[in-house]
Parts: C-alpha cells; sequence; structure tokens
C-alpha cells in the first residue's frame, strides 16, 4: 500500500499518528471502562497499561499487510489535545477489504467528532488505499456508534444474532458496509480532508 499523507487535517481536528506525548490525554479517555462497554477491549487498569496500548497505536501507521492498520489521534485544533483516536485496519488484501473504527473522550461526545474523523478515514481507504469496501461493525446495543455509521451513509447490511461470546454474555453484532462507488456517488463535492502541513510520515 501507498504511505498515507499524514496528518489529515479536517475541519476541527488533526488526524496524526500516536506519540509518547499523548499518554495522558489517552489514559484520559481509553481507561474510562465505560468506552469499552461495546468493544472487545477492557480499560486498562493504569498508566502503565495504557502505556502500551500507546505503544501498539504508535506502530499503526501503514498498511504492510492483512491485518495491518493505521491508527489516528484525533487532536482538537483549537486546544491541542487528543479527544479520541480513528482506525482503519486492512482486513483483506485480496478483497480490498478496510474497517473502520473509533472512540471519543466522553467529554467530546455529541458533536460530531467521530463522524468527522470517520469521513476522512473513508476518504483514505478509498481514495489513498483504493480500497473496494469499508465495514463498521459493531455490538448491535451500540446505538450511537450505528449512528456516526448511519451519517456516513453505510449501509446496515446484517445483524448477525448472539454470534461473539463477549465479556461473559452471547452478543449480537452489526454490520454496516459502503463500496468505493457509492462512497464517491454520495461524497460532497468539497470533503474537508486534506493532507497536513507536516507531510507525510517516514513510514
Ligand atoms: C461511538 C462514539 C465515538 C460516538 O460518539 P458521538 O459523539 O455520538 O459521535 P459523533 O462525534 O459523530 O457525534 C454525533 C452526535 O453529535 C451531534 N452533532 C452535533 N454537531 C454535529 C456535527 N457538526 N456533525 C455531526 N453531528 C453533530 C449529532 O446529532 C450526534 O448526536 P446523536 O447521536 O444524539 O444524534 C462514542 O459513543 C464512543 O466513543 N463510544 C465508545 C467507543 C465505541 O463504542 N466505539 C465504536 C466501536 S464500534
Amino acid at each position: 500500500m501507498p504511505t498515507p499523507d499524514l496528518p489529515l487535517a479536517t475541519e476541527r481536528l488533526e488526524l496524526r499518528p500516536f506519540q509518547p506525548s499523548d499518554l495522558s490525554d489517552l489514559h484520559a479517555y481509553f481507561a474510562d471502562p465505560a468506552a469499552h462497554r461495546y468493544l472487545y477491549s477492557e480499560a486498562p487498569a493504569d498508566l502503565d497499561g495504557t502505556r502500551k496500548v500507546l505503544a501498539r497505536r504508535q506502530q499503526r501507521t501503514a498498511l504492510r499487510e492483512k491485518g495491518d492498520a493505521i491508527h489516528l489521534a484525533a487532536v482538537l485544533r483549537n486546544t491541542d489535545h487528543v479527544i479520541g483516536d480513528v482506525l482503519l485496519m486492512w482486513t483483506s488484501p485480496e478483497h480490498r477489504q478496510g474497517e473502520i473504527g473509533y472512540l471519543l473522550h466522553s467529554d467530546h461526545r455529541g458533536q460530531g467528532y467521530a463522524t468527522e474523523a470517520a469521513q476522512a478515514v473513508l476518504e483514505l481507504a478509498f481514495e489513498r488505499f483504493d480500497l473496494h469496501r469499508v465495514v463498521g461493525r459493531l455490538d448491535a446495543r451500540n446505538t450511537a456508534s450505528a449512528r456516526v455509521l448511519e451519517r456516513l451513509g453505510m449501509r446496515r447490511e446484517a445483524h448477525l444474532r448472539e454470534n461473539e461470546f463477549v465479556k461473559g454474555e452471547w452478543t449480537d453484532e452489526v454490520v454496516y458496509a459502503t463500496l468505493a462507488r457509492e462512497w464517491r456517488a454520495r461524497r460532497p463535492a468539497a470533503v474537508p480532508v486534506r493532507p497536513g502541513p507536516t507531510g507525510t510520515t517516514d513510514r
């Protein structure tokens, strides 16, 4: 895959690779147990746990093989703080498929930041990486996440009954998807996404 031009800039956010100085910002939202309610992950027990999570995120800056991800910190431009993150995973090189994910600090929800960040990542997926199809997978109870995917114009394709056993219970999974041609057809004329001023990463 080509190297992505990072950071990405949206109207209110800069999306850039994680860096060591993000530890306290990441801890502020990732250590919130409620944020993990519908995720496979658990909140780290302490700052050392978050440090390991950060180290993993810092490595996720390029798509080289199946399962790789680009995991970007969402920096709120007027505060310079990381308020969440957004992810694009390369789930199938053969079928040119990807998956998006996102997580926001609870103080910054309800303002469209997740949708804005995810829109930029879909643009990256289709226009830079030439993916054919991108999905969002979620616990069926995660209605806030479903609304993000719907705002992006993604199609609800499946509701899988009790197909996963997560955190001690059977859970329903919902799958949303969009194709490159569908994305291009409904994309606003001026998508507010452009490479940021500092150019590319070297990975
Ligand atoms: C999923 C998650 C990121 C959604 O956060 P969110 O704040 O609801 O999503 P957005 O940032 O896109 O904000 C959308 C909300 O802001 C409102 N909003 C305000 N200004 C807006 C704007 N300029 N543009 C879009 N929406 C705006 C929308 O109406 C919407 O509210 P509603 O859902 O009540 O209708 C958040 O709940 C979260 O971090 N959850 C924990 C992690 C998680 O579950 N991730 C998903 C895994 S599948």
